[in-house]
C-alpha cells in the first residue's frame, strides 16, 4: 500500500554524526561564481544535464513513494484549529502545536489588525539595516520580562534561531553535544558553525559525561520537551555536566513554553533552573503562541554577541512588526489564561488514562505531545488513514524523522479541545487495525 501523508515540520532529524565539513557545504562555495562576477549563459549541453538531473529527482521521488516516504501536503481551508476545514471536509485535528488554542483566537487577530494599522505589513529590511521597530522591541521586552532574563532577540524563525546562536558562539572544530532526538535545526546550527557534533543516547546523561570528560566541550544543547517523544530533558543533570565539562547549555524549549511551569513560563520554570544553569534559551512564537517567529533570551553579552554574530539575524528581513505586536498580546494572554493550561492538563491526563484502559502503546509523556508507537512505517500509515476516514486528523511519524522500527502517530492535545473529542479519538483509537493480532509495547515497557 502506498498512503502520501503531510509532513510534520517539527521533525528532528535522527542522521548520523557529522566531522566538520561532513556535508561538505564550506568545500566549494564559491564554486559557481565566475572570477569576472558575471554569471555564464547557459549552453545546450548545460541544458541536457538539467534534463538528466530532473531525470534522477523523479526517480528518487518514485523511490520514496515505493517506501511509504514520500511527503504531501494539505491545504487548510480557514484558520488552524481542532476543526480546520481540509479538501472541503471538517475534521477533527490533533496534529498541530497550536498548543494553547491561539493560533486563531480574535485578540490575536485584533492585535494583528491594530499592528497593520500602525506599522503597515512588511518590515522592509533586516533589524540591522531600518527593519527593526517599536513593535519588535517591545516584544523583546516582554519576552525578557517573561523568562526573567536580562535581555531576549527576535528571530524570524525557529530554525533561524538554532542555526543563528550555535554558529555564532562555537568555533569550527569546536565539541558540541547533542541529545539524539534533538529537533534538525540544533544539529544544523552545530554543522553550520563547522563544529564536531556528537550526539548522546537519548537523554542519557551517563553517556553524556563519559563522551564529554576530554578537553574541548564547547556547548550542550538540547530539546526542553521533545517534539516527537513529549518527554523532558534531565536539565538539572545536563546542567552539573555542563559545568563540570566547562560547556554552555542551550536548551531549546520550543515545546515547553506557553504549556508548561508557572504561568506558562516552561521547562525551566518547571524544573525551577536559573540562567546560570541555562545561559541560553532559545523559544519559538508559532506553536503554544499562536503567531510566528522565534527568540533566544539570556545575558546581555550574549544578545549583544548574537546582534553582531549571529548570521541568520543579521542577514535576514525582520520579522513584520504587526506579527511582533500580535505576539505581545499572545504573551499576556497566555500567561493571563491560566485555565488554558489546566484544561489541557486535564485533557491529557483523560487521555492517557482512556488509553491504558484500552492498553494502547502509549509513550510516556506528560505534555501535549503524546505519540503512539506504531513501529512500522506502513502501520503507522494505516493507522493515521484509519482516523481519517473517520474524520479525525493524526500525522504519521516515520525514519528519518524517529529512528528506524518507531514510527508513530503523533497525537497532540490542544486547550481548545473539548472532553468529547478526546473520547471520540479514544473511541476509535480502541478500533485500530491490528497487524497479526501484535500492536508494540510502548518504550519496551508496560504501558502508561
Ligand atoms: C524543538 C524545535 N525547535 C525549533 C523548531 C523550529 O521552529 P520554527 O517552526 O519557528 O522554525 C521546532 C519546530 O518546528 C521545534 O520543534
Amino acid at each position: 500500500m502506498t498512503v502520501h501523508r503531510a509532513p510534520d515540520t517539527t521533525s528532528p532529524s535522527t542522521d548520523a554524526d557529522s566531522a566538520p565539513g561532513a556535508d561538505g557545504w564550506d568545500a566549494d562555495s564559491s564554486a559557481s561564481v565566475p572570477r569576472d562576477g558575471l554569471p555564464s549563459l547557459p549552453d545546450a549541453p548545460a541544458q541536457h544535464a538539467s534534463a538528466d538531473a530532473d531525470a534522477a529527482l523523479a526517480a528518487e521521488l518514485e523511490r520514496l513513494r515505493r517506501e511509504n516516504l514520500y511527503r504531501a501536503r494539505r491545504v487548510l481551508e480557514g484558520p488552524q484549529g481542532v476543526r480546520p476545514v481540509i479538501d472541503g471536509r471538517g475534521m477533527l485535528s490533533f496534529c498541530s502545536n497550536d498548543y494553547l488554542g491561539l493560533a486563531a483566537h480574535p485578540v490575536l487577530a485584533d492585535a494583528l489588525r491594530e499592528g497593520v494599522a500602525r506599522y503597515g505589513v512588511g518590515s522592509g529590511a533586516a533589524h540591522l539595516i531600518s527593519g527593526h521597530s517599536e513593535a519588535h522591541r517591545q516584544l523583546e521586552l516582554d519576552l525578557a520580562d517573561f523568562t526573567g532574563r536580562p535581555r531576549a532577540l527576535l528571530f524570524s524563525t525557529g530554525y533561524m534561531a538554532n542555526l543563528g546562536v550555535i554558529s555564532a558562539l562555537c568555533a569550527r572544530g569546536e565539541h558540541v553535544y547533542a541529545d539524539r532526538l534533538n529537533h534538525a535545526s540544533l544539529n544544523d546550527g552545530a554543522r553550520l558553525a563547522g563544529a564536531r557534533l556528537k550526539r548522546y543516547p537519548h537523554r542519557d546523561v551517563a553517556a553524556l559525561e563519559r563522551m564529554s570528560a576530554g578537553p574541548g566541550a564547547s556547548m550542550i544543547i538540547t530539546d526542553g520537551v521533545f517534539s516527537m517523544d513529549g518527554d523532558i530533558a534531565p536539565l538539572p543533570e545536563l546542567a552539573r555536566v555542563a559545568q563540570a565539562a566547562g560547556a554552555r547549555l542551550m536548551v531549546d524549549d520550543a515545546h515547553g513554553l506557553g504549556v508548561v511551569g508557572r504561568a506558562g513560563r516552561g521547562t525551566l520554570d518547571l524544573l525551577r533552573m536559573d540562567d546560570l544553569q541555562v545561559p541560553i534559551l532559545v523559544g519559538t512564537l508559532g506553536k503554544a503562541f499562536g503567531t510566528f517567529g522565534a527568540f533566544v533570551a539570556g545575558s546581555e553579552a550574549l544578545i549583544e554577541t548574537l546582534i553582531q554574530r549571529a548570521r541568520s539575524y543579521i542577514y535576514t528581513t525582520a520579522l513584520p512588526p504587526a506579527v511582533a505586536h500580535a505576539t505581545s498580546a499572545a504573551l499576556a494572554l497566555a500567561v493571563r489564561e491560566e485555565w488554558r493550561r489546566e484544561h489541557l492538563h486535564r485533557l491529557i491526563a483523560r487521555f492517557r488514562h482512556g488509553a491504558a484502559a484500552l492498553d494502547l502503546p502509549l509513550m510516556e509523556s506528560h505534555t501535549p505531545i503524546q505519540p503512539l508507537l506504531a513501529g512500522d512505517s506502513l502501520v503507522a500509515l494505516e493507522w493515521s488513514l484509519f482516523l481519517e476516514n473517520n474524520g479525525v486528523l493524526v500525522s504519521a511519524i516515520r525514519p528519518p524523522t524517529v529512528p528506524k522500527g518507531a514510527a508513530r502517530l503523533r497525537i497532540t492535545l490542544s486547550a481548545a479541545h473539548h472532553e468529547q473529542d478526546i473520547d471520540r479519538l479514544l473511541e476509535l483509537l480502541g478500533r485500530l487495525p491490528r497487524r497479526r493480532g501484535r500492536v508494540p509495547r510502548a518504550n519496551g515497557g508496560p504501558m502508561t
